[in-house]
């Protein structure tokens, strides 16, 4: 595997999660695969646990890790082929690729949606430039429109909590106060629509997903009628596909709240985190015992590890 930045670089998605599930039973397994191998954690923007559970998964595996904000600490990234270099930027991502392909056996990339070029946040125009410019395997640590490391985590998180064969999984649009990418999102319909569940979107009008991802996953836009009878809530805010990383309305009234959980089937709650309490969720739903947050974020580490397994043990 040269490349994990979507479901499609993988054989089977109930596979993986599987292969996660055993892999968390017995963490320190494959420790040997990782000797004298070095994964480097690339970032352009923040993060609290894809960073940390990407260096606890290479850690169980005997890896070591070089982690990067190259945002802050890097030069400017050129990203424009034949570019003459006279103005901000410092260090055209040829190098920077060609030179981290030097130090390390793997890389991981977080880079962020522009929110303002559809196409080319679409194209992952970053994500791609830097592959093509590596000569390791490259991992995507979120891109602009997708994260498919938080999607396997979700995918095993709803595998191990679920009590029927197909639960229905509720993908709800949540109010912010800022624009946010789609990336969450794309990636959760991508994957979780390849397992055994009934998914269903709900969002307000003018929040549809890109048709491509959607294809025949439902969309219905009252979020109460969504909510009933579901197994799994997932809440999420994104801005607008259609007048692409537009807010346009707040719509503060679709915030998760206990009232609406109440409709649910004693629905489990799920956020990939940083949650703003309070304008996405509700402290009481957030706190209750059906909130299954902290077990998304702990599967970080098992989603990682396992594609680390993967590359690691073909080589
Ligand atoms: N869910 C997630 O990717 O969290 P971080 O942005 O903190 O890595």
């Amino acid at each position: 595997m040269k490349q994990f930045i979507s479901a499609n670089d993988i054989s089977s998605v109930n596979e993986w999660v599987e292969k996660a599930i055993s892999i968390k039973k017995n963490p320190f397994e494959f420790n040997h695969l990782g000797k004298n191998k070095t994964l480097g954690l690339v970032f352009l923007n923040p993060s609290l646990r894809t960073r940390l559970s990407s260096q606890k998964a290479a850690q169980h595996l005997g890896m070591n890790v070089m982690v990067m904000n190259l945002n802050q600490d890097g030069w400017a990234l050129e990203l424009e082929d034949g570019a003459v270099m006279n103005g901000n930027t410092q260090e055209h991502i040829k190098e920077a690729a060609g030179v981290l392909s030097q130090y390390c056996d793997i890389i991981g990339l977080r880079t962020f949606a522009s929110l303002n070029d559809k196409e080319k946040d679409y194209n992952e125009v970053v994500l791609k430039k830097f592959i093509q410019s590596a000569s390791v395997p490259v991992i995507s640590l979120e891109s602009a429109a997708g994260h498919p490391l938080q999607a396997f985590a979700d995918c095993i998180t709803i595998a191990e909590h679920k009590k029927i064969k197909m639960p229905k999984v509720v993908l709800s649009w949540s109010p912010h106060v800022r624009a946010l990418p789609q990336a969450v999102a794309n990636s959760f319909v991508e994957w979780v629509s390849q397992t055994d569940a009934e998914l269903i979107v709900t969002n307000p009008k003018g929040f549809n997903l890109d048709p491509s991802i959607l294809k025949n996953t439902p969309v219905i836009h009252n979020q109460k009628e969504a909510f009933e009878n579901a197994d799994f809530v997932y809440a999420k805010n994104w801005s607008s596909f259609e007048n692409y990383g537009q807010i346009r309305t707040q719509h503060q009234d679709w915030i998760i709240n206990g009232e609406k959980m109440k409709l649910t089937n004693k629905a489990k709650f799920m956020h990939c985190l940083p949650v703003r309490r309070n304008v996405v969720v509700s402290d009481e739903v957030l706190d209750s015992s059906n909130s299954l947050v902290l077990a998304q974020a702990q599967n970080r580490i098992y989603s990682a590890q396992t594609v680390l397994y993967h590359i690691l043990n073909q080589k």
